[in-house]
């Protein structure tokens, strides 16, 4: 199967590129200002996403049999930040990929985010209401409903938790944030009050990849890890797992700094529904551990200690 696959150069979509080149698909890649190879991609092209007609011009003449879309401007202070850019990134090119697939008669695989949901439920079932509590989780609805009006037949949206994983520029996940706050000596608060249900980015892609090969799996659907835990649990097994001194994670609450008090206190999916259906299945988060290394940019300083 022929595959574009947006944001090739993300935490995510690195993660989907090894995943569906391993299944046989030929994925093309667009990256944005990532400069370095990406294992799994047959052709890469640079294209500013912002460039709704350039978009459109390329999957035309790539004539895809699936639009993978991890694409986004996925940090909430940035989308706050940029209205225009981040509304063209995560409302406007998802619209066009709609329109795209539908267009082609290509699946598409959409992301969108827990974000979208206020944290103020127990666990989310998968016909729970949506109540996007700021700017970025505002236009991944946004997202959700565009795709889906214009692409309903063709289209998946998943829903994603907090993402672990080892992204192309050892940057963007979870750990990989906080082993450069650890070389830089900043102190790293995590939250005891803030629960989430991360997942493996590769756990993620595998999933992605069974969306494009079944038709049987439209609609917008829940993901996430198998493990609901705080950020502070989080950040000692992470500690523990590459034997780093636990004095490097210090213990907070979410009302401890106004700055953070509007942040979900639990995001947590019932996941019974899609895992039931398909090959890949939840991880616990000891079993996403086991596939985290240290970010390359920081190995000479985690090798010094
Ligand atoms: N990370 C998480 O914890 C998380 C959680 C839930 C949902 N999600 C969703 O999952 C998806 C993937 O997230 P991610 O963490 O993999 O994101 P990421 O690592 O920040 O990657 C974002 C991608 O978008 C590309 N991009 C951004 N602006 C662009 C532009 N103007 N032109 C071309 N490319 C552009 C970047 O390209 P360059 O780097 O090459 O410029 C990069 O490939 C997003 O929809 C995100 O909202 C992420």
């Amino acid at each position: 199967m022929k595959i574009v696959l947006t944001g090739a150069s993300g935490l995510l979509g690195s993660a989907f590129a090894r995943s569906a080149s391993r299944r046989g698909h030929h994925v093309v890649g667009v990256v944005g200002q990532f400069a370095h190879d990406i294992a799994g991609l047959e052709e890469t092209a640079r294209i500013d996403l912002r460039a709704l007609d350039a978009v459109e011009a390329f999957v035309l003449e790539s004539f895809p049999d699936a639009i993978v879309n991890c694409a986004a401007i996925s940090d909430p202070g940035a989308c706050q930040q940029d209205l225009a850019t981040s509304r063209r990134l995560n409302v406007e090119l998802p619209e066009k990929l709609a329109l795209l697939s539908r267009h082609l008669f290509a699946t598409l695989v959409h992301i969108s985010s827990e974000q979208v949901f206020d944290g103020h439920v127990e666990i989310y079932l998968p016909d729970s209401q949506p109540c996007p509590p700021n700017e970025y989780a505002k236009q991944k609805l946004e997202s959700e409903k565009r795709v889906h009006d214009l692409a309903a037949e063709f289209a998946t949206t998943l829903r994603l938790p907090l993402l672990t994983g080892n992204s192309p520029s050892g940057e963007r996940s979870f750990h990989e944030r906080l082993f450069l706050a650890w070389e830089r000596g900043e102190p790293t608060k995590l939250f005891s009050d803030e629960i989430r249900q991360p997942c493996l980015s590769d756990n993620a892609a595998d999933l992605m990849v069974e969306l494009c090969e079944r038709n049987d799996l439209k609609g917008v659907r829940n993901w996430a890890g198998e493990t609901a835990l705080s950020r502070y649990e989080m950040g000692q097994a992470l500690l523990r797992h590459f034997g780093l001194p636990e004095t490097l994670v210090e213990i907070a609450t979410r009302g401890d700094d106004p700055k953070f008090a509007h942040r979900q206190p639990r995001l947590a999916f019932d996941l019974s529904s899609l895992s039931g259906k398909t090959k890949t299945q939840p991880q616990t988060y000891s079993e996403q551990l086991d596939s985290l290394v240290v970010p390359a940019p920081r190995r000479q300083w985690y090798n010094a200690l």
